[in-house]
């Protein structure tokens, strides 16, 4: 942790960051749809996503499917306005504590979140409370793999890059046991960046 692991540094930063994100993150596109498309998702499903930003998540669900997508920066949700379709809301809200009901969303997107978020296994915690049991979390970021140890370079990296947008060192393998989230992992591969970035998804066991 650092003095910036903090609420409302996160939603200062990205309220300077959301006139200029989307675009930056369009490089993302094949991988979050890569890791929507492995949720398998059906109409009728219910689908929350935490930290959605600017949404560019949405173009990659499939019709019928109704997502709710939070964030705690209001100035990156108003930009996601523009992508939303029927059956698509959006809320201002912590990921840390999220203001919804116990196992009421088929799935949940992590989507260059966890790295991101002031405690990423209070995240987890809370993503899995509210997903229903045998449901799933796509989980797409950056993270140093379980049983090494992040080199110095990227440790120190880490520290001014968790400054300004995300942390780089965090290992999945910890958050998961610090959230305690009855989470196992079942699939894991490299999105991009030759594996830098991950991903991952967890099903909720039950
Ligand atoms: C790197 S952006 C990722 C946005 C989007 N998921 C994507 O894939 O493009 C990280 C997002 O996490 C949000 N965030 C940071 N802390 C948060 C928190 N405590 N709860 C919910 N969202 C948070 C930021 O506002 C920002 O929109």
């Amino acid at each position: 942790m650092t003095p910036f692991d903090d609420n409302r540094w996160n939603r200062w930063r990205y309220s300077l960051w959301a006139p200029v994100y989307h675009p930056f993150v369009r490089a993302f596109d094949g991988a979050r749809q890569a890791s929507i498309a492995g949720l398998a998702l059906q109409p009728g499903q219910h689908v929350l996503i935490v930290g959605a930003g600017t949404g560019a998540d949405l173009p990659f669900v499939p019709e019928g499917v109704s997502v709710l997508a939070t964030d705690l920066t209001p100035a990156m949700l108003a930009r996601a306005r523009p992508r939303l379709r029927p059956g698509m809301e959006l809320r201002v809200m912590d990921g840390h504590a999220l203001d919804l009901p116990d196992e009421s969303f088929d799935a949940v997107l992590l989507h260059l979140v966890v790295a991101v978020i002031p405690d990423p296994a209070a995240c987890l915690r809370e993503a899995a409370r509210v997903l229903r049991p045998g449901g799933a979390i796509a989980v797409l970021d950056k993270f140093v793999p379980d049983g090494q140890r992040p080199s110095l370079a990227r440790r120190a990296a880490s520290r001014v890059a968790s400054v300004f947008f995300t942390h780089l060192d965090r290992r999945l393998g910890d958050v998961l046991a610090a959230s305690g989230a009855p989470l196992v992992v079942e699939s894991d591969e490299a999105a991009l960046a030759g594996g830098f970035f991950r991903r991952i998804r967890l099903r909720k066991q039950g």
